[in-house]
């Protein structure tokens, strides 16, 4: 065995804000409350609730067993584990994953830069709901702008990356994600308390469980998997620089937990004033975009609130983005031997020229369809709704079945550290083993008939 110390997280805090940091994102406060409301309100979130718990925290703790016993990025992982086995399929998904996700997500990420520019004009808060709207989309549908921010958005990440600055971001992140949480309870509790939202609490909390379709059960599969950045080889890539010692379900437990509140306060912050101010729940990608700042304009320093939660919501992008850079750059300089620099570079121009049609297909390209779906749509889709739910399935699959056991009790009880109960382990494998890949299975099959 080589001794080629790699870094590592010094603690278990380093190790949740970083993984926290990859799940909290626009993935809660953007995309979860559009979900919500264009797939019908409260049978969507139980059934995302019923996701995270049965699916993705045997995943989670999946992909942490396969990092920290591999000890490398997702593909080199698997290689130490299955040399020259079709298993190295999930190295290669993880990366196409991530240049799929990335060329959506830098182009809401420059959205967000976007509006904290928008957030100082004074003209910005006295807007009403229709031109709120039609400010939305006339910057979204223009060719020039928003691509000029989601290159800036991207480029931003991109020097994070190269530079190593990461552990700064996260001795900030530490300080502002408790911030936005509070910034988006404030939130959540104006939106509560607005005339007729009422209709909104309705929503969210009374499901209607006839609206559950096939394509509503994979839309919240997609979604449970997308906010905690599974079913990538991001908790892969991570779990290999995680502390031999660490308890891997405590960490598990926590940063679900803290995400999956992050997207419901996200929920109650945007889908009650949604039905206040008379927009439609189904109005997709620009909900949050035009509902939120008619919630700031009701609060006293609405600017204020609305620059910082806009700046904080950039953050919280950042350090979601570099997860998701870190995957495809640790593949590059790890398996493909290329610099770090030349493997950011170039993942910055490809990035960059499919972020920049996904960008100009909300306007000029909006014609051009291909199963379809715009690039924008098509990106969305095919990563949440197909390719990290095929991700999460061979990762528990490959735990399950193919990964010594006695190599998983070993990780899941850190070297025999912490006790689990034999009954336990037992529950834990049966569940990783049939329940976990038959339920997927069944979710992709069903959303197909
Ligand atoms: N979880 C992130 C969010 O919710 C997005 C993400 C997905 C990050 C997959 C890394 C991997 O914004």
């Amino acid at each position: 065995m080589t001794n080629v110390k790699r870094d590592g997280f010094g603690s278990r805090f380093g190790v949740l804000v970083a993984v926290a940091g990859s799940a909290v994102g626009l993935g809660n406060l953007w995309r979860f409350p559009y979900m919500v409301g264009t797939n019908g309100g409260a049978a969507f979130i139980i059934l995302y609730l019923f996701f995270v718990v049965l699916l993705c925290l045997p995943i989670m703790f999946s992909e942490f067993i396969i990092g920290r016993r591999g000890e490398a990025n997702a593909f080199g992982s698997i290689k130490k584990l299955a040399p020259k086995s079709g298993w190295l399929s999930i190295g290669v998904i993880s990366v196409v994953t991530s240049v799929a996700i990335l060329s959506f997500y830098s182009v809401v990420g420059g959205w967000t830069l976007e509006y904290i520019f928008k957030s100082f004009s004074p003209a910005f808060l006295s807007s009403d709901g229709s031109s709120l709207s039609s400010q939305f989309s006339n910057f979204s549908q223009s060719s020039f702008m928003p691509v000029v921010m989601h290159l800036l958005f991207l480029g931003i990440s991109a020097l994070i990356v190269v530079a190593g600055v990461k552990k700064g971001i996260e001795r900030y992140s530490k300080i502002l994600m408790p911030v936005l949480f509070f910034l988006v309870l404030l939130l959540a509790i104006r939106s509560l308390t607005l005339e007729g939202s009422g209709a909104g609490v309705e929503f969210l909390f009374k499901p209607d469980f006839s609206k559950i379709t096939g394509q509503t059960a994979l839309a919240a599969l997609g979604q449970a998997f997308f906010s905690l950045s599974l079913g990538m080889g991001c908790i892969i890539t991570y779990g290999s620089y995680v502390n031999k010692k660490e308890n891997l379900f405590k960490i598990s437990f926590m940063s679900a937990f803290a995400d999956t509140g992050f997207a419901i306060l996200a929920g109650l912050a945007v889908v009650p004033a949604v039905f206040a101010f008379g927009i439609s729940p189904s109005e997709g990608p620009s909900l949050v975009f035009i509902t939120l700042p008619q919630v700031f304009a009701q609060l006293p320093f609405g600017q204020i609130i609305a620059s910082a939660f806009f700046f904080i919501l950039l953050i919280a992008a950042l350090t979601s983005s570099i997860s998701l850079l870190e995957v495809i750059v640790a593949f590059c300089t790890e398996e493909l031997k290329w610099s770090r620099l030349n493997s950011v570079l170039i993942t910055f121009i490809v990035v960059g020229v499919f972020g920049s049609l996904s960008s100009l297909s909300q306007g000029i390209l909006s014609h051009v369809t291909l199963f379809g779906k715009t690039f924008f749509d098509l990106f969305d889709y095919t990563s949440s709704n197909i390719l990290l739910p095929v991700g999460g399935l061979l990762v528990v699959t490959f735990v399950g079945w193919r990964m010594e056991r006695s190599n998983v009790l070993d990780e899941l009880t850190s070297g025999g550290t912490i006790s689990l109960k034999p009954i336990l382990f037992k529950a834990i494998m049966f569940i990783i083993k049939y329940l976990s890949p038959i339920a997927i299975l069944l979710v992709l099959v069903h959303s197909l008939l």
